[in-house]
């Protein structure tokens, strides 16, 4: 008896080396993105996931900003490898993962950018490689930089989960308008969601909202989700400054308040959301549309 579960236990042990066993079977992938630039999506994206993280869910956050990435600088860590060493064979995965309060962090770098360099046996062995990272959290936040271009474009049509940021700005806001005309008409699947950022009061975040979700009805035919706002507040550049997440370095702001106000909402629409992508298949996508 003993013997066989011995054995047992060595087997089970093996499996564990070849593959790591994942707790989650599959990370749900979240892209957070923008029409203009500025407005907020990195500092939603680190605080998010902390946010996420006191509800009890694991988080991965994913810098694919190849401009101005800058996760890094906000959660004051400096990231030794980035995906460009996994592309370049040179680090494992496993390897670039960061952890810092309680969530994870991958610096994309000029990762993605040298993925669509390799030559398609590459391509293959990575997405493949890509299996190693499934479970590593139940959520991915892709943090993709802002605006209409190919990089940010191959992100946001690839997933079908994704929050737009805005500000109450007119110009944030034709950006988004932009941005989304171009969801709806390439990513009809996707499931849209809004945080308006720096609004001035409660009031002022309503009415952004209600414009935005009006023309998206109207002209685009897309039902955009309400996903909260976030307040103008000192304490976020402060925070930024302090190179600290501003939920940590100011718990009890109204920024903070407004952000755990976001993960209760996004936690509750989890059910009207479709069931995420696993990465492997968003990064096939997200390559597949950019290749072309
Ligand atoms: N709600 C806010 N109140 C005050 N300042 C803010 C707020 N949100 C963002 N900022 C400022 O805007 C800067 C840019 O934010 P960031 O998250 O880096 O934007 P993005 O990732 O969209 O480029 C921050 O460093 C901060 O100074
Ligand atoms: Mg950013």
């Amino acid at each position: 008896m003993a013997d066989q579960a011995q054995g047992l236990r060595k087997l089970v042990e093996k499996m564990g080396r070849d593959r790591p066993v994942p707790l989650f079977p599959e990370s749900r992938v979240v892209a957070i993105t923008s029409g203009k630039g500025g407005v907020g999506k990195s500092n939603l994206a680190v605080n998010l996931a902390l946010a996420l993280k006191e509800y009890g869910k694991k988080v991965l956050v994913f810098d694919a900003d190849l401009g101005l990435g800058n996760i890094d600088i906000i959660m004051g860590i400096i990231p030794s490898f980035t995906l460009a060493h996994v592309v370049r064979g040179e680090r494992e995965l496993q390897d670039i993962i960061i952890s810092e309060y309680g969530i994870k962090l991958i610096a994309g770098g000029s990762g993605v950018e040298e993925l669509l360099e390799l030559p398609d046996w590459q391509l293959r062995n990575f997405l493949s490689r890509l299996r190693d990272l499934e479970g590593v959290g139940d959520y991915v936040l892709f943090d993709t930089g802002a605006g209409i271009n190919r990089h940010v474009l191959g992100f946001v049509l690839a997933a079908t989960d994704i929050i737009v940021v805005t500000t109450p700005e007119p110009t944030a806001i034709t950006d988004a308008y932009a941005l989304l005309k171009v969801i709806a008409s390439k990513n009809r699947e996707a499931v849209v969601r809004l945080v308006v950022n720096r609004a001035v009061n409660a009031q002022e975040a309503r009415q952004v909202v209600r414009k935005l979700r009006f023309v998206a009805r109207e002209f685009l035919s897309l039902e955009l989700v309400d996903l909260g706002y976030i307040p103008e507040d000192p304490s976020i550049s402060r925070a930024v400054k302090a190179q600290r997440p501003f939920l940590y370095a100011y718990p009890r702001s109204p920024a903070s308040t407004s952000l755990r106000q976001i993960a209760e909402n996004f936690l509750a629409g989890e059910g009207t959301v479709p069931r995420g992508d696993k990465l492997q298949d968003f990064f096939r996508r997200m390559l597949g549309l950019l290749r072309r």
